[in-house]
């Protein structure tokens, strides 16, 4: 399954040789239904840092990315003229949740055939911890210092034949940040009769590094780390090597598509976007619902560890409020805030720690919702979620003085409508506010500004 090179000399950056022709570079980012009509003779399809993000949240319409959408991307190229390749950064952390996560990507790399993975130091550390490379139905490389020791080499070499000629592919990983520069071109394909495409998957893009780059003869693509979410060439004006990125998240995936024009190549890096037109692919949804599976068998939501109020206050869930509050309570049930635990259940995350803090009150606070199990009053975005621990204000049913809340409750809504879970909101502030109106009059508490 890996690659059959022996080579594990550390690949340094660098070697000082004349740069040669600038290649044609145009853009041209495109929908995956527009990719029929495309005339390129070979596509290099670029991923890189998931993250994590198995999946959008589907907090709302218009979320990008999912690898089960991701699917239809690949499929969309004949499979003799794709490469496949991911640059790695697979998790975001090293949580009990991320390792499950990274046994689902593994799985899920597998089964939309990749052809290459990169692993970075974190992904190749974590995936031995879990014992994945074995598991593995794509090749692997990694510039790790751990590789060696487990015959994963820093160089991968394919040859595929377009248009009946061969393309001599060579991909390398190296780390232009903390290694010197050195002898790189030695590396990679040069031989002037052959056609051959260079690629290097590097860790660092400065532009001392990109000058030094520049000056490799022989190198085609350099991959960097790059952070916005979309693919894009780093600096227009490098053309060789082109420079670029793969974007984050798994919203899109970066396209190099290759023309060959004589005894050239001709590159085009653009963008394609993995939106909600897009099927799922039914082995990958159940891939997705296998991992939810494990979220809910290792109990994640239990081992999460609930910290008390520090001033002794507790929750006692919505339903406490309603003798007093019948209006409000009333108002409330009716609006979505009242459902968000069910639209938990209704897409199987219910168990996922993720999810569930902003769609129950108090997770991970000891008097709040702990799982399952817990008091249904904490269940979905309850009263106390806005107006705080109510434990001091509704227990005092006797005393002339009732103690005020003295938390602010429109100070609430953008912990849990942020730009990634709720993208209109803040654009639409007011209509949301107005749908959550369920109170008679405004008499706004004396604490409270
Ligand atoms: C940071 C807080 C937050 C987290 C974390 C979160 N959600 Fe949400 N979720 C929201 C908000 C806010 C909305 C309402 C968004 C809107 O209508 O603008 C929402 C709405 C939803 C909806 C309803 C969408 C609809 O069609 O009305 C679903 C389903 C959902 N979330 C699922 C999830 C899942 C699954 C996860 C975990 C992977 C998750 N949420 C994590 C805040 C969150
Ligand atoms: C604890 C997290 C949380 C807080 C705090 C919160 N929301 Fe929400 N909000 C949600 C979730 C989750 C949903 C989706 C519920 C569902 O559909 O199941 C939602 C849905 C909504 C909706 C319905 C959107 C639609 O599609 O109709 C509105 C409006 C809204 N929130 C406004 C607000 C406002 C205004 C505040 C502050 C006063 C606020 N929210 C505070 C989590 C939160
Ligand atoms: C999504 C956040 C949110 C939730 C959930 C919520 N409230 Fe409110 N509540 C508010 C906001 C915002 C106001 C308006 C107060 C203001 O503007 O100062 C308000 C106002 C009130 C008022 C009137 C306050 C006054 O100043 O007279 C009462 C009483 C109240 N809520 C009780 C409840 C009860 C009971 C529940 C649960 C059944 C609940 N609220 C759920 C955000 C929320
Ligand atoms: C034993 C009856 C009782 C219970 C239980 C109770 N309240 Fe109240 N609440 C009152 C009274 C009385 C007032 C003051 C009169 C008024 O303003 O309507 C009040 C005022 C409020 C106010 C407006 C003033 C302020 O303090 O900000 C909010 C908000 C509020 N309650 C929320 C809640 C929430 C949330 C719960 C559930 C955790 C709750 N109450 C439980 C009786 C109660």
């Amino acid at each position: 399954m890996r690659s059959t090179g022996f080579f594990f000399a550390i690949v340094f950056c660098m070697t000082l040789t004349a740069a040669i022709a600038a290649i044609d570079v145009s853009r041209g980012d495109s929908d995956a239904s527009e990719l029929k009509a495309d005339r390129s003779d070979f596509n290099v399809l670029i991923t890189g840092n998931l993250l994590s993000e198995l999946k959008p949240c589907g907090c709302a319409e218009g979320l990008l990315g999912g690898l089960e959408r991701r699917a239809a991307v690949i499929s969309s190229f004949k499979k003799d003229k794709r490469f496949v390749l991911d640059t790695g950064t697979l998790l975001k952390k090293r949580s009990e949740q991320d390792l499950i996560k990274l046994s689902i990507i593994f799985q899920a790399l597998s089964i939309l055939q990749y052809d290459l993975v990169n692993l970075t130091e974190d992904d190749l550390e974590a995936a031995i911890e879990l014992d994945l490379l074995a598991t593995a139905f794509f090749e692997l490389i990694s510039s790790s210092e751990q590789a060696d020791d487990h015959d994963i080499v820093t160089r991968f070499k394919k040859t595929a034949t377009v248009k009946g000629k061969k393309l001599h592919i060579t991909i390398i990983t190296a780390k232009c940040h903390t290694e010197p520069f050195d002898n790189l071109d030695d590396y990679f394909d040069k031989q002037d009769d052959r056609l051959s495409l260079n690629i290097l998957i590097s860790d660092d893009c400065e532009s001392s590094t990109m000058d030094y780059l520049e000056e490799v003869e022989s190198i085609d693509l350099v991959i960097c780390p790059g952070s916005t979410d979309e693919p894009v060439i780093i600096d227009k004006d490098r053309k060789k090597p082109l420079f670029v990125s793969t974007g984050k998240l798994g919203k899109y995936v970066g396209r190099l598509a290759v023309k060959i024009k004589g005894n050239e190549l001709e590159l085009d890096y653009s963008k394609i976007i993995i939106d909600e037109k897009l099927p799922e692919e039914p082995e990958l949804t159940q891939l997705y619902k296998d991992y939810q599976q494990m979220v809910k068998e290792e109990k994640l939501l239990d081992r999460v560890t609930a910290t008390p109020f520090p001033d002794g206050l507790t929750y006692l869930g919505s339903d406490t409020c309603k003798p007093c509050h019948s209006y409000e309570y009333k108002e409330w049930s009716k609006q979505k805030h009242a459902h968000a635990y069910k639209t938990l259940v209704d897409v199987g995350s219910q168990y996922d720690p993720e999810c569930i803090q902003c769609h129950v009150v108090g997770f991970a606070i000891e008097s709040g919702f702990i799982n399952e199990k817990s008091d249904k009053g904490f269940r979905n975005v309850g009263c106390e979620f806005c107006h705080g621990p109510g434990s001091r204000h509704a227990e005092q049913v006797l005393s002339d003085e009732i103690t005020p809340l003295t938390v602010d409750p429109k100070a609430a809504c953008i912990k849990c409508h942020t730009p990634e879970h709720s993208p209109d909101y803040e654009a639409q502030e007011k209509e949301y506010r107005k749908k959550t109106v369920h109170w008679k009059e405004q008499k706004t508490s004396p604490n409270v500004q």
